[in-house]
């Protein structure tokens, strides 16, 4: 048995998801670091978006079908998965609708731009009976399985500190290429769009967030949303952390993330650890520089420079959790847990206050 996956939204992100789903159809699992065993091949079934000539184009170069609206493509039998690569914030408009046909979903990131809209998406989901993950393809990058691998295992020790920074450029044509981009309606600025990558990764390795801080600003774009933003975070654990996000950092830097632990620090760049510091280490002070022979595509400055391997790798998950009843690695409550760290930054730029999490 095949699972049949269907693109809705035929922009930048399917490219990269179609390319994920080939990418698991030639190589079977064994690239994407999961077993192989009992999982089905997957195959891309069709395609819709409201730019018909779009999605028309995309299909001819996928070779698969272009259904003209998403009741076609919800409709077809073989297709099991839909990947919702929509705008943000039409997520879980299309999401709820999928699940009520009862296909499982991948949802780009964020989840959605309200934490209404995302209740409704959870809700749909687990009410169907389908599975539901939110990408969040860096925690498959392989520096941030090792990072986790030394959290889960105690080598940090008691977590202190964890910086999450993302430092990227956006000329001012990137928002002007389509009109949903730099809104607040259907995106969110630098923090919610670029940042949330790293905001995941963030609470992933340190857990929940107790209290945000925040000053955001829109300094070198005409959008209405932020594009830089810098958040002081106190989590639950007691540990303190900063989440930097910017799309006007000229010319766009590695997206960075280090965890400092009782027992040392680990330094993410892009995906791969440069640095790590332990107190068991012969030499603990030794921060290595990254390779550049390891160096992968990069959306510093490029938004289509995304790396397929590790969308493949959340795919994947997804079909393991389906296969083996489980939940997927990064669940439709993850997703919402970064937007609600997102939404509070905001909340505090806006009033001037601290801003109390929930979750
Ligand atoms: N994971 C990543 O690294 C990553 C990278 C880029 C974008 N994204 C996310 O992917 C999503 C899409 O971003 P993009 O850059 O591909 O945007 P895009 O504008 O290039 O593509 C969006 C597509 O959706 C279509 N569309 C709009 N409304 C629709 C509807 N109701 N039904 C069907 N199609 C519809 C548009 O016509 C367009 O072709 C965003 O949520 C973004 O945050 C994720």
């Amino acid at each position: 048995m095949t699972r049949g996956f269907g693109i809705v939204g035929t922009g930048v992100i399917a490219a990269i998801h179609a390319d994920a789903i080939a990418l698991l159809s030639e190589t079977g699992l064994s690239e994407t670091g999961l077993s192989e065993t009992g999982l089905p091949p997957a195959r891309l079934a069709a395609v819709t978006d409201v730019d018909a000539g779009g999605a028309v184009a995309f299909a001819a170069a996928r070779g698969c079908p272009a259904e003209p609206d998403l009741g076609a493509l919800l409709a077809r039998r073989d297709v099991d998965v839909v990947c919702v690569c929509v705008p943000s914030g039409l997520h879980a408009a299309i999401g709820v609708q999928a699940a009520k046909a009862g296909k499982h979903l991948v949802v780009e990131k964020p989840i959605d731009v309200t934490l209404e809209a995302a209740d409704q998406l959870i809700d749909a989901a687990r009410a169907a009976g389908v599975a539901l993950t939110v990408i969040s393809q860096h925690r498959f990058d392989p520096g941030l399985v090792e990072l986790k691998r030394l959290l889960d295992d105690g080598t940090l020790g008691r977590l202190v500190l964890g910086e999450a920074s993302t430092k990227w450029y956006r000329a001012q044509a990137y928002y002007d290429s389509a009109a949903w981009r730099g809104t607040y309606a259907m995106d969110g600025g630098s923090l919610m769009n670029q940042g949330v990558h790293y905001v995941d990764l963030l609470r992933w390795c340190m857990g929940p967030v107790a209290e945000v801080s925040a000053m955001c600003s829109t300094q070198a774009h005409q959008i209405e949303v932020e594009d830089t933003s810098l958040a002081v975070v106190r989590f639950v654990s007691g540990a303190v952390g900063t989440i930097l996000s910017s799309t006007a950092a000229f010319p766009g830097f590695p997206q960075r993330l280090e965890i400092t632990g009782t027992e040392g620090t680990v330094t993410i760049e892009d995906g791969r650890i440069v640095g790590r510091a332990l107190a068991g280490q012969a030499d603990p002070t030794t921060l290595a520089p990254a390779a550049e022979a390891d160096a992968g595509p990069s959306a510093a400055a490029d938004p289509a420079g995304v790396d397929i391997a590790s969308h493949a790798a959340q795919l994947a998950d997804l079909l393991d959790a389906v296969e083996g009843g489980r939940d997927p690695a990064v669940s439709g409550r993850d997703g919402r847990d970064a937007l609600e760290i997102i939404l509070a930054v905001y909340e505090s730029s806006r009033t001037g206050r601290p801003v109390r999490l929930s979750s």
